[in-house]
């Protein structure tokens, strides 16, 4: 990959070690991806705040990159922790891993990092525009500025993105490069004229399951879709495969006709989506199919503000049932708004947890021993088997509501 004169010195440690580390790993990675060049990026956001993620040796990598005089240079905000800063008590996390994950967001913060300990950064905080380039990891944040916003990053992983963020610059690879922003599979829907909230997670983990690496096009798409429906549609496409961008014609910003979405090419393929795969893909989504409710879960991506008000107009004059706990995961600074605007009182008067700056799948929670979760997120349904050991029911948020209160499914 070429290097500029000024590439090169900050490589040769001119600029000092911790510039030095970053601009080596990013010349090895644009060299094995054939990057002809660096190219500046607007914003980084990072996963390596999770200690569930990185364990000791995320505080060993930022104490290197602390004494090495390493710090980010462009903004940069931090995906979700493995504990809610002010609750883990309540939420029965071990002490000693309290302060581990403690360290941990400490050091990231110390080399210029925002604690903001959230997913979904593109609603707040760290808001890209239609071409930008950078460089992100956390998968649904991914899927949804490519395709939705038109920025531009690949799927970063832990660390690169923090490389990235220090430098600045990545190299040129991927999705950053127009050729390989084009929708290669159509996806025409066949004989559905309205999608609820809850298909949207259905039809991200079709694309994401069977649609491997390809970029799909989706045409004949219903009126309706919302930022909260495509960010659960990526969110859940980009868990359970490798869904990174998606077009949508006429609706996203790459697509606004057919030809565009393609760039001139002929797909690889053209699959119809229909009722039956529709329920085909939900029946396998749900391991549990009915009995007593231990765990009731949304707001995965972190609940947005228009989510949050639909659940407290939901819980209205009801409470969730003893017994069943139903977390609700969201960003400090969603919470402290609810807060001021008086939702956080009226969640917990209804028995609903807020879990902020972490969720169920970035905190270690298997101590609560739940064996069966409801949710409305398709990225909890995938993940939460594995992580919390639990079977699953994907409904709607009407249907977290309804689970919640009765206690059963
Ligand atoms: Fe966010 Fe956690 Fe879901 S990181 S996307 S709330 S699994």
């Amino acid at each position: 990959m070429y290097l500029s004169k000024e590439e090169e010195a900050i490589l040769d440690g001119e600029r000092g070690e911790g510039p030095r580390i970053a601009m080596g790993i990013l010349a090895k990675v644009g060299d094995m991806y054939g990057a002809k060049r660096l190219i500046p990026v607007e914003s980084a956001h990072v996963v390596e705040s999770s200690y569930q993620l990185t364990g000791d040796s995320g505080i060993e990598v930022f104490d290197k990159l602390i004494e090495a005089g390493a710090r980010v240079s462009v903004p940069t905000t931090t995906d979700p922790c493995a504990i809610d800063f002010e609750r883990w008590r309540e939420f029965r996390i071990d002490e000693g891993y309290a302060h581990k994950q403690i360290e941990l967001a400490n050091r990231i913060v110390r080399i210029g990092c925002a604690p903001t300990w959230c997913c979904t950064p593109y609603a707040h905080a760290n808001v890209p525009k239609f071409g930008d380039h950078l460089a992100w990891s956390e998968s649904n944040a991914v899927a949804y500025v490519n395709s939705v916003v038109g920025a531009r990053t690949n799927r970063y992983c832990a660390y690169l993105d923090s490389m990235a963020a220090i430098i600045g610059k990545t190299p040129e690879f991927g999705l950053h490069l127009d050729e390989n922003r084009r929708g290669t599979v159509v996806v025409r829907m066949k004989g559905i004229s309205e999608l609820r909230d809850e298909d949207y997670p259905v039809l991200g983990y079709y694309l994401g399951s069977e649609l491997g690496n390809e970029i799909p096009v989706i045409m004949d798409m219903p009126k309706g879709a919302n930022p909260d429906r495509l960010k659960a549609l990526g969110a859940a496409g980009a868990a359970v495969g490798s869904l990174a961008m998606y077009h949508i014609v006429g609706l996203t910003p790459e697509a606004r006709t057919l030809e565009e979405a393609l760039g001139g090419d002929k797909p690889r393929d053209v699959v119809e989506f229909d009722r039956r795969a529709l329920e085909s893909t939900r029946e396998k989504m749900c391991s549990a199919s009915g009995g007593k409710v231990d765990l009731v879960a949304t707001g995965c991506p972190h609940a947005s503000l228009g989510h949050i008000q639909r659940l407290v107009r939901l819980m209205e004059g009801r409470r969730v049932k003893r017994g069943v706990e139903f977390w609700v995961s969201m960003s400090k600074y969603m919470e402290r708004l609810i807060r001021e605007m008086g939702y956080l009182d009226a969640l917990t008067a209804s028995g609903i947890r807020v879990i902020a700056d972490t969720c169920c799948n970035n905190a270690p929670l298997r101590q609560w021993g739940f064996k069966t979760m409801v949710t409305d997120s398709g990225k909890y349904a995938y993940y939460a088997p594995t992580n919390l050991g639990v079977d699953v029911a994907l409904t709607s948020l009407e249907g977290c509501v309804r689970a919640a209160v009765e206690g059963e499914l």
